[in-house]
């Protein structure tokens, strides 16, 4: 049969059952989402078992609404993709295990797409359906979401197929997962990121000076320590978040992320500044009335001036620690351009400041749509796409990977 270009994606990693058909990685014709947020909000968290069960209740109507939209058939496709991971298990598993189904129902190649691949498609997609000239290699892509905080250097092979490096990672919260447990913490909804974005207008970003050393990196971690370790002679002063420099024997240079710190920080203000009966008293109010939208007016009657500085001055310090690490690897590596993807890159003064950066040092960057930003299956279906062209198909006992890893580290 004649190939048609077309790919349906599906995707079921986290708490968003997802399927689009996508015309040869660059032509979204659809892109259905299920969103199980309301259902997690109840919890402040995305719940492994309640995400599974709406994964199998949502999975069937997602992709046939999804072809439909398209206007094709089953029979028209050239190949299905599924999300391998990472995620949680048994939530991959259902987009999985159905896709599986449909591919050997259908008599149609499978391909197995890392999710985090998606994010950055995602970017690339959308460019091409604007027709935008494409960005030069090698790309320095940053992933940003509730689950990951990834730096990737990007090229794309001789083959069709792209290579990636992981130059830097977070060394344990992921940025968006910060902003969750922050917002958390001072008694606003789930998720937390669209709260904090659309509050800290409203504040002083420089209000608290959150110092760079509650973010380190690894490296400068292990140098400190290694320092203290040595007779305590030469106690380091306190850790810039600014990269250590090339080539020096103590601190080789590292692009990871931390953001346990921020959280820490925050609860010690909260603390230490008596705002305990402001935090309950919003969280009764947000509990009472689901109303109250994170841009809403209401919403920022229920703070403070004391509680908008905090949320402005958190955000401007995680996304001032995301720049740094992200221009400085694009520096270091040579990169071309630079991609910005996953949830948190929805973050309006990320945009903002990331963009600014980006027409300083006269660098392309790219972001996609809000709609592309979180997750979604058209970002799949366009990551697929040159691993059809490299006729690069999944084996019929794929299973799902939770912890699969992007490039070499
Ligand atoms: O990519 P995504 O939908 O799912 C994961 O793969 O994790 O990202 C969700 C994350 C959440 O942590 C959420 O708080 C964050 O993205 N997020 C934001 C914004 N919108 C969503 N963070 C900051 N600012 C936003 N506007
Ligand atoms: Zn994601």
């Amino acid at each position: 049969m004649r190939s048609t270009g077309l790919i349906l994606g599906v995707e079921s990693s986290c708490d968003e059952t997802a399927a689009a058909v996508v015309r040869t990685g660059d032509e979204a014709l659809s892109n259905v989402v299920a969103s199980q947020m309301a259902l997690h909000a109840n919890y402040g968290g995305v719940v492994p078992e309640l995400a599974s069960r709406e994964h199998l209740r949502n999975i069937v109507p997602v992709v046939r609404e999804a072809v439909a939209q398209a206007g094709v058939s089953l029979s028209d496709l050239d190949a299905i993709a599924v999300t391998e991971g990472p995620g949680l298990a048994g939530a991959l598993l259902v987009g999985i295990t159905y896709a599986k189904a449909l591919s050997f129902g259908l008599g149609k190649p499978l391909i197995a797409v890392n999710h985090l691949e998606g994010h950055i498609h995602a970017v690339l997609l959308e460019a091409r359906q604007k027709a935008e000239a494409p960005m030069e290699f090698p790309l320095l892509a940053l992933v940003v979401s509730g689950g990951h905080t990834h730096l990737y250097l990007a090229e794309q092979a001789a083959n069709e197929m792209w290579n990636y490096r992981n130059v830097g990672r977070t060394v344990d919260d992921a940025a968006g997962e910060a902003y969750d447990k922050v917002a958390k913490l001072l008694g606003l909804g789930y998720p937390g990121g669209p709260w904090i974005d659309a509050l800290a207008p409203h504040g002083n970003p420089r209000a608290v000076p959150f110092a760079f050393g509650q973010i380190k990196t690894r490296a400068a971690k292990a140098a400190h320590a290694e320092q203290n370790s040595a007779g305590g002679m030469h106690r380091l002063p306190p850790i810039a978040m600014k990269p250590q420099r090339i080539g020096h024997p103590k601190f080789e240079q590292s692009f990871d992320f931390s953001f346990s710190g921020i959280k820490t920080a925050v609860r010690r203000y909260v603390e230490t500044h008596h705002m305990r009966a402001g935090i309950e008293y919003r969280h009764a109010a947000l509990a009472a009335d689901a109303s109250i939208r994170p841009g809403s007016p209401d919403a920022v009657k229920l703070c403070n001036p004391q509680t908008l500085d905090l949320i402005a001055s958190c955000q401007h310090a995680v996304v001032g620690n995301l720049l740094r690490q992200t221009f400085a690897a694009a520096e270091s590596f040579g990169a071309r351009g630079v991609i910005v993807s996953g949830g948190v890159a929805a973050n309006r003064e990320l945009r903002r400041r990331f963009q600014a950066e980006a027409d300083r040092r006269g660098l392309p960057i790219a972001f996609p749509s809000l709609a592309l930003s979180t997750d979604n299956a058209a970002m799949i279906a366009a990551a697929a796409w040159p691993k059809f062209v490299a006729q690069n198909f999944a084996p019929e006992d794929l299973g799902a990977t939770p912890q699969l890893r992007l490039g070499a580290q």
